[in-house]
C-alpha cells in the first residue's frame, strides 16, 4: 500500500535547496505499485484535479515557495539488466530511479563505451532523457534505445522509440507534448565494447595533452572528466546549485558577427551555415557579471552559467537575479537568455 504523506519540505529535494512544501508526496520503488497509485488518486475524492509531478534528483529545477498543490512522486526504481548482447553491443535496461552517475560508474568498469562523457552528471537515470543530458560533446539519445514508461492516460505500461522521443539540445517528447502523460520507469541504453575516444571537446583534449596521453582507457577519460566538471561546476552539498542554469543561445551569423567587432578573440561555435552557438557563460562573463552576488545569489565565480544560493535564498531571488541577468545580456549583447533548469 502506498502512503502519500502531506505538506513536505522541498529543500532537502532540491540541489538549489530552494522551495517550499509539496502539499502531498509519495515515494514509488517498484513500477507495480504505479496502477495502484493512480487508482488511489485518480479515485479518492481529495485527490481530485491535483496534478501529478514526477520527481527524480531535484538537481535541474527551481521550486517555488509557499505550498505547490502537487502530488509528488519521488521515484525510485533501481534495476539493472543486460537484456541484449552482441560481440559488438550489449543493451542495458535501467530502473529509472538509479543514480545517474553510479550507472556510468558501473559501465565505464564494465568497459563499456558511450556514457563517460556524460560522468558525474547530477540526478538519475529516468531524467535522462527528458532533458537529453549532454555534456563535453555527448548527448545521452545516442544511446539510448527506448524509454519504458507508464501512460498516465491509459493506466498501462508502453514504450517509446529513441525516435518518436523527438530528442534535441537539453530537449524531449517528456519537456513538450507529452509533459504530464507519462511516468518513466526504465531506460534501456545501448553501450559499445569498441575502444574509447577522447571525447571531441577542447578541455577534454587539452588534459590529455598535459598528461601526454594519447590512447586513454575509459576510466581514464571519466577521471578527466570528472577533473574538468569539478573545476567548473560547484559541489551542490557545499554551494547549493542547478548546474548551467541558461541555454547556450543559438543566434544568426550576423548578430555573433556584430559581438565580434568588440571582441575579436571570442570563440564562438558554428552549428549550420546561418546560425552559431555563443556561450551563455561568456555572454554573461563578458557583462561583468563573473562572481557577483545578488543578495543570497551568486553568479559562481569559476563558471559565470553557474547561480549559486549563498544564502537562503527564495524563489524570487532566484527569478529576480535570473531576470536582471537577462535584462544586463539583452542590453550588452542584444541576445535575449532563457533559463535552462525546468521551473515547478
Ligand atoms: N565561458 C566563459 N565564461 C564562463 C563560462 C564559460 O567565457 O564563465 C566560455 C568558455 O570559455 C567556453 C564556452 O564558454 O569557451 C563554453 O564553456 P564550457 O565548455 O564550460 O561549457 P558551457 O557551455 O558553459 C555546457 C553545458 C554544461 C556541460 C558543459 C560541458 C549547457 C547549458 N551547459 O556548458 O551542462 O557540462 O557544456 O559540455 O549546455 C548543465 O546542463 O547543467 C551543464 C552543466
Amino acid at each position: 500500500m502506498i502512503k502519500i504523506e502531506e505538506y513536505m519540505d522541498i529543500k532537502d529535494y532540491s540541489t538549489l535547496k530552494i522551495g517550499g512544501q509539496f502539499r502531498y508526496f509519495a515515494v514509488i520503488s517498484n513500477k507495480e505499485e504505479l496502477p495502484s497509485f493512480y487508482a488511489i488518486a485518480y479515485d479518492e475524492r481529495k485527490y481530485k484535479n491535483i496534478p501529478i509531478f514526477v520527481l527524480g534528483g531535484g538537481s535541474n529545477i527551481v521550486f517555488s515557495d509557499g505550498v505547490l498543490k502537487v502530488i509528488t512522486l519521488k521515484i525510485e526504481i533501481k534495476s539493472f539488466e543486460i537484456i541484449n548482447e552482441t560481440s559488438e553491443y550489449i543493451d542495458i535496461k535501467v530502473g529509472a530511479g538509479e543514480n545517474w552517475d553510479n550507472f556510468v560508474r558501473k559501465t565505464v568498469n564494465m568497459n563499456l563505451v558511450g556514457i563517460e562523457a556524460l560522468s558525474f552528471i547530477p540526478g538519475t537515470v529516468g531524467a535522462s532523457p527528458v532533458q537529453n543530458i549532454g555534456a563535453y560533446g555527448s548527448e545521452v539519445k545516442d544511446t539510448i534505445q527506448e524509454v519504458e514508461v507508464f501512460d498516465i492516460e491509459k493506466r498501462e505500461f508502453s514504450k517509446i522509440y529513441n525516435k518518436d522521443c523527438k530528442f534535441g539540445y537539453r530537449d524531449s517528447i517528456f519537456k513538450n507534448e507529452a509533459k504530464g502523460r507519462y511516468i518513466i520507469t526504465a531506460v534501456t541504453y545501448r553501450l559499445n565494447k569498441s575502444l574509447p575516444t577522447i571525447p571531441k571537446y577542447p578541455g577534454v583534449a587539452k588534459y590529455f595533452e598535459d598528461m601526454e596521453i594519447v590512447s586513454p582507457t575509459l576510466s581514464q577519460i571519466r577521471d578527466a572528466i570528472i577533473y574538468i566538471r569539478k573545476e567548473k561546476l560547484p559541489d551542490p552539498r557545499v554551494s547549493p546549485n542547478a548546474g548551467s542554469f541558461f541555454k547556450n543561445p543559438i543566434v544568426l551569423n550576423a548578430v555573433a558577427d556584430k559581438i565580434k567587432i568588440d571582441f575579436p578573440e571570442a570563440k564562438f561555435f558554428p552549428v549550420d551555415e546561418n546560425h552559431i552557438k555563443v556561450p551563455a557563460g561568456w555572454l554573461i562573463e563578458n557583462s561583468g557579471l563573473k562572481g557577483k552576488s545578488f543578495g543570497s545569489v551568486s553568479v559562481y565565480d569559476k563558471n559565470a552559467l553557474v547561480l549559486v544560493n549563498t544564502a537562503n535564498a527564495t524563489f524570487e531571488d532566484i527569478i529576480k537575479t535570473r531576470n536582471e541577468i537577462i535584462k544586463i545580456v539583452k542590453d550588452k549583447f542584444d541576445i535575449e537568455l532563457q533559463q535552462e533548469p525546468e521551473i515547478l
